[in-house]
């Protein structure tokens, strides 16, 4: 079976892809810097598939080191998950995030030119769309400028890689994602976000665990069904299966443009609240929450049009909030 190379591999959405690419017969190459993620959930990997991908801590920024792998490893294609994601932080500190995630791009690129890798696939997010004027959200919608360096640093890689592949005849593929929940069903892996939790899920789920005191809903005042703002919450299994579908698409030429786009979203939303509500059926505890204003930069609603995803890569999200919600609950029980 072909060999994959995943950057960030040992990060939320990229481990659970290293182990669907796992199961699903693929051999397996990591490279991971560690900044945003541990070691220890390679061990977690081997024990869930029962194979231990190779694995190569450095930074995608150390070009020569980059090469140095290429020249030594043979790969058959890319998922790349390195990059730095926390919006808020890339606020305060965009020249990071525009080093880290876009020299890191362009050195693996280089590399991937030099060293003849075609297939490539890229994470990408459905925060490129900034707040859509149409909803469900297909890939026909137009990109708006992004309100964070995180969010324009998706946008920029987005189109250097549609140079990348069309220069240097390559098959690309960027998956947008909407917003990845939940952990792998065996609670071995999950988010393990640093610090106070920027997202949702996270903080939901230390704050029913005691870590936090109290949630903080940003804003019921939106124009939504219950005031409160509308995403679209994504099982990161069934956005990991997106990825070998992907993959498998390169693989096998069946890709139609050398460049190409698929939100990943379940195609419905979910407020705020209803999360909140869901969590508490999911896992049998009462949330501590209290509702405060808007976040600057939220916007009001963003959920998929996922039927491209369904047509062409023969993928369709089967989790339900509550059962993603479920799992969230279980991983954050076995942290301490
Ligand atoms: C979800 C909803 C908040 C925290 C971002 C990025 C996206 C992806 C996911 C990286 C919003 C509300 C949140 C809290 C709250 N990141 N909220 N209290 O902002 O939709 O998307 O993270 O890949 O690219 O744009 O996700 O989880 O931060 O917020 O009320 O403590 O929950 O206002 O409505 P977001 P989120």
């Amino acid at each position: 079976m072909p060999k994959i190379l995943v950057t960030g591999g040992l990060g939320y959405i990229g481990s659970h892809t290293v182990v669907e690419l796992l199961n699903d017969g693929f051999e397996v190459a990591i490279i991971d810097d560690l900044s945003n993620s541990e070691r220890f959930v390679l061990d977690r990997i081997e024990e869930i598939t029962g194979k231990k991908p190779d694995f190569f801590e450095f930074d995608l920024k150390d070009q020569e080191r980059t090469n140095q792998f290429f020249a030594e490893n043979k790969v058959d294609g890319v998922i790349h998950f390195a990059a730095s994601k926390a919006v808020g932080e890339s606020m305060v500190k965009p020249l990071i995030y525009y080093r880290n995630n876009l020299v890191g791009l362009l050195n693996l690129l280089d590399a991937a030119k030099d060293h003849h890798i075609d297939n490539i696939i890229f994470s990408s997010s459905c925060t490129v769309y900034g707040q859509a004027d149409e909803l469900p959200i297909d890939e026909k919608a137009p990109i708006k400028k992004a309100e964070s360096s995180y969010g324009k640093t998706k946008q920029m890689g987005e189109e250097i890689l549609e140079d990348f592949a069309r220069v240097f005849d390559k098959k690309i593929i960027a998956l947008r994602y909407f917003n990845p929940i939940g952990a792998h069903p065996s609670a071995l892996i999950g988010e393990l976000p640093k610090g106070v939790p920027n997202n949702l899920i996270p903080f939901i789920t230390q704050t029913a665990a005691g870590i936090r005191e109290q949630l903080s809903v940003f804003g019921d005042d939106y124009p939504t069904r219950d005031g409160t703002a509308i995403r679209d919450y994504i099982y990161v299994m069934d956005l990991a299966n997106a990825h070998v579908k992907g993959l498998k698409r390169l693989l096998a030429d069946e890709n139609v443009d050398q460049y190409e786009i698929y939100n990943l979203g379940t195609g419905t939303g979910s407020t705020v609240l209803e999360v909140i509500q869901a969590f508490e059926e999911a896992s049998g505890t009462k949330l501590n929450y209290k509702i405060v204003d808007r976040r600057p930069g939220d916007i009001t609603a963003a959920y998929a049009d996922n039927t491209k995803a369904a047509k062409e890569l023969g993928w369709t999200p089967e989790t339900s909030l509550e059962e993603s919600l479920r799992t969230a609950w279980e991983w954050q029980k076995t942290l301490d």
